[in-house]
């Protein structure tokens, strides 16, 4: 089986993902990509190095974006490609709660004729809106990657659930087996 069901008191359609390679976490990107539709929002939460820019790599790419322009936005803040929707990609690491929500443009970044994805979604939480998928992404091992995903709201519930649909088609990605750490 591909993924693992689990229940949430803040999301339904939670499930997790085992990633084992770069390839994996781009292609299941990828599968996330395909089922996006303009106004979705995607906010990715994880340590340094844990796959968020990788995954969205793949998530572009199921936009009809080239995926090797995509980096992370750190410095910049965000950037907007174009493609099938336009992607506003932007890193939420060098914002605080309090300051992003009043200095976002939030009509801008959210729009509902774009496709928005924040890393370090958890720092800017309050900017977010209350309709959007979480993916957090966990180290496992120095080439695997441990990733969970959860709907709020009904459109991101709906699109956990393709997603999910989506993924469970693939054989590369396997069931996670409950908790890892670095060097399992
Ligand atoms: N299974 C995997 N999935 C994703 N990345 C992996 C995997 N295995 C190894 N890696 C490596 O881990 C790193 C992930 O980097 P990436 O920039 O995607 O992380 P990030 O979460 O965006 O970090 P940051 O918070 O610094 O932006 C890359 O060097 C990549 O090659
Ligand atoms: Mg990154």
């Amino acid at each position: 089986m591909a993924v693992s069901g689990r229940s949430s008191q803040k999301a339904s359609s939670t499930f997790e993902l085992v990633s084992k390679s770069v390839e994996d976490t781009q292609r299941l990107g990828e599968q996330l990509g395909s089922c996006l539709a303009a106004g979705d929002v995607v906010g990715l939460i994880g340590e340094l190095g844990s796959g968020k820019t990788t995954f969205i790599q793949g998530l572009a790419k199921g936009l009809g974006i080239d995926p090797g322009l995509v980096r992370s936005p750190t410095f910049i803040l965000m950037r907007e490609y174009p493609g099938r929707v336009p992607l506003i990609h932007m890193d939420g690491y060098r914002l605080d709660d309090a300051t992003s929500v009043s200095w976002l443009d939030v009509d801008w970044v959210f729009s509902p004729k774009k496709v928005t994805v924040i890393e370090w979604a958890d720092r800017c939480a309050g900017a977010l809106p209350e309709d959007h998928l979480e993916l957090h992404f966990r180290y496992r091992t120095t080439n695997q990657r441990l990733m969970s995903a959860a709907g709020h709201g009904p459109r991101s519930r709906e699109l956990a659930e393709a997603f999910k649909k989506a993924v469970g088609s693939q054989p590369a990605v396997e069931e996670s087996s409950g908790d890892a750490r670095p060097g399992d």
